[in-house]
Order: C-alpha cells, then structure tokens, then sequence
C-alpha cells in the first residue's frame, strides 16, 4: 500500500537520523481540524524560475524581502505555518521521525533515501514559493535555482553571501564563500579547475550513465510498512548530497552541530540556500524526465508511488493533501525553468 499522509496531532520528538540521538529541537506543524485534497489550480502565469547568479536586480530584491517577510512572522505569528522557522521544521519533522507512518506508529515516517525524495521536495518547494509570493502580493514570484551544474553556478550563488541579505545564513562552513567551487564529490581539492571537472563528471554519472531503469534515478520503493530510508537515487545520494555537505559548516567548538545548518536534515531549511538548492535538484528531475533522451521509463507507474500522500499548509494557510503521482509534471503545477545550457550532458572524459 502507499503511505498515508501523517497524522500531524500526533507529531512527537525528533532524533538524528544517523545515530537515532534525541534532537533539541521542536519541529511539530501546527493542527488543522480540516484537511483539504488539494486541487491544482489553473496556470494563469507560468512562473519562471531563474538561475539564481542571473536573477535580476528585481527578482533579486523580490526574494529578499518575500523572505524578510517570513522570518517577521517568526516574531509577530510564530503559529502562522507560513513562516520561516515554520517552513524549516517541515524538512525536519518529515525526516528526524517527527511524523510516524499512519498505522505503523514505530516506524518513521522519512522522506529521504527513497523514491519519496523527488515528489515531497517539489510539493514543499511548491507550496514554499507559492508563500513567499503571496507575502509580497506577487502570485509570479518563481524560486532562483542554483545552477551547481553548470561551471558559471558552481560557486555559492552571491546573493547568499551578503551579509546584509535576509537570504544570508551565518551556519555555514566559512570556506563557503567568493569564487571558492562546491566540491560535490567529496574530493578534497581546492584546484577549482579539477573540482568542475569532478562535478561534470558525476552529474553525467547521475544523470546518464549510471542510470539504466527508473529507480536508480528515483530511489526505491517506499510503501506503507517500509522501514525508512531503503535507498536513493543516483542524484539524491550525488550532488544532492555534495551540496548539502559543502555548505554546512564543519566547526563543533562552539554551541553547534557539527554540518548545521545545511549539512543536518533538522536544521537545513533554516539555511534559505536550502531552496535554492533544492530548486536545482528539483530541475535535474526535470530535465532527466524531459531533456535526457534514452530508454528508461521516467514515471514510476506503481500506484504505491503515485498514491503516496503527504501533508502541506498552502499559501492561505489551509492543511492539504497531495499526492506523489500529481507532481510529474511542473509545467501543470505552474512553474518551469529558465533554460540553460547542459555543459555535463555530452561530458564523456
Ligand atoms: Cu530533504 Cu536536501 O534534503
């Protein structure tokens, strides 16, 4: 069977998802008595989301304050679901075993590692961009990718690292930072040259040549009763997880985690280069499922997937419900992506 929607009135405490330690944290949604089956609603403008080192002055300055915005709810409504603190712990009640699996209340319900992975961050970052766009009265608001996969975006998109900037996050390892290149293979270097080829390389793995039937791009089958985590796509466990790593910060001398806030689950939408992040990894999605031509199915067609259910507040604060299966395609929940070129697609070294 899918697994069903969590059931939010009995969200408990929260633990790492490595060592099963109890966190300190408290990552609970607020309650809704009514739950609404969402429907899509019709596409009158298609929001373009835009590499995030090409944004324009303007959609630059619209970011800033929609996010400016949902930190204030933090202070004047910190029971608003639509705010920043709020929108954070959904990734880490969703993955620190916050939320249990509807009628298995001692298995976690965990949306990493899994074919869950793709369709519950395109649903949160739906609903996420949707917020920040009705904060500031702007319903064309689209979210900036940062573009990881292309030389021109492999550093830390600058917007994030301005200091001044609502979309600065001081938990971040400090070498994070200027022209300094992701290192999303782990590698060590800090030769910038071989580190883009390391990226390009591992993007073509991901993406084409390790990828030879659906869930090794997807991750497996996650269904009702499964235990969590039972494996991930090529993509989730490669750049996803490079990126994540990367940005988090690496110092455990003072009062933080090691690999806050970025590199933890329950603390890593409080970094607003989460979404960003995500946006991108969102795109690989995308554009593996539209752009990379080959005979691999790109939809999983068991109704264990499609049916899979989750829990979101949408942008007027209303609990719904949607389904894994009613994600496929982005263009019908309204938004699509600036193109750019693939310098990864034809990378054979
Ligand atoms: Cu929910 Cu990038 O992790």
């Amino acid at each position: 069977d899918p697994v069903q929607a969590p059931d939010f009135t009995k969200c408990g405490d929260v633990h790492d998802f490595g060592s099963g330690a109890a966190l300190d944290a408290k990552c609970c949604p607020p309650v809704s008595d009514k739950i609404i089956d969402y429907k899509l609603p019709p596409v009158q403008t298609m929001r373009i989301r835009p590499a995030a080192h090409r944004a324009s002055k303007e959609q630059v300055a619209k970011y800033e304050a929609a996010i400016k915005r949902m930190k204030e709810l933090d202070t004047t409504d910190p029971e608003d679901p639509r705010g920043f603190m709020q929108q954070a712990n959904i990734h880490c009640a969703y993955c620190n075993g916050g939320h249990d699996q509807v009628g298995f209340k001692d298995l976690d319900f965990q949306v990493h590692n899994s074919w869950l992975f793709f369709p519950f961050h395109r649903w949160y970052l739906y609903f996420y961009e949707r917020i920040l766009g009705k904060l500031i009265g702007d319903p064309t608001f689209a979210l900036p990718f940062w573009n990881w996969d292309n030389p021109k975006g492999m550093k830390l998109p600058p917007i994030f690292d301005n200091h001044n900037s609502p979309l600065y996050d001081a938990l971040r390892d400090p070498k994070v930072t200027g022209s300094a290149i992701a290192d999303l293979t782990f590698s060590g270097s800090t030769d910038n040259l071989q580190l883009v080829a390391n990226n390009l390389t591992l993007i073509y793995s991901e993406m084409v040549r390790s990828v030879s039937q659906t869930i090794d791009f997807m991750g497996n089958p996650y269904c009702a009763g499964t235990g969590p985590g039972p494996g991930a796509g090529s993509s989730e466990r490669g750049s996803h997880t490079g990126i994540h790593w990367w940005v988090g910060t690496k110092d455990t001398t003072g009062p933080n985690k090691f690999n806050e806030d970025m590199g933890n689950f329950y603390s890593a939408g409080r970094d607003p280069v989460f979404y960003c992040h995500h946006s991108n990894v969102d795109r690989m999605w995308t554009i593996w499922r539209d752009v990379v031509k080959n005979d691999v199915p790109k939809d999983i067609t068991s109704s264990n997937y499609l049916n899979a259910e989750f829990l979101f507040y949408d942008e007027n604060k209303r609990l719904v419900r949607v389904k894994a299966g009613d994600c496929f395609d982005q263009k019908k929940l309204g938004y699509d992506y600036d193109r750019i070129d693939l310098p990864w697609l034809n990378y054979r070294p």
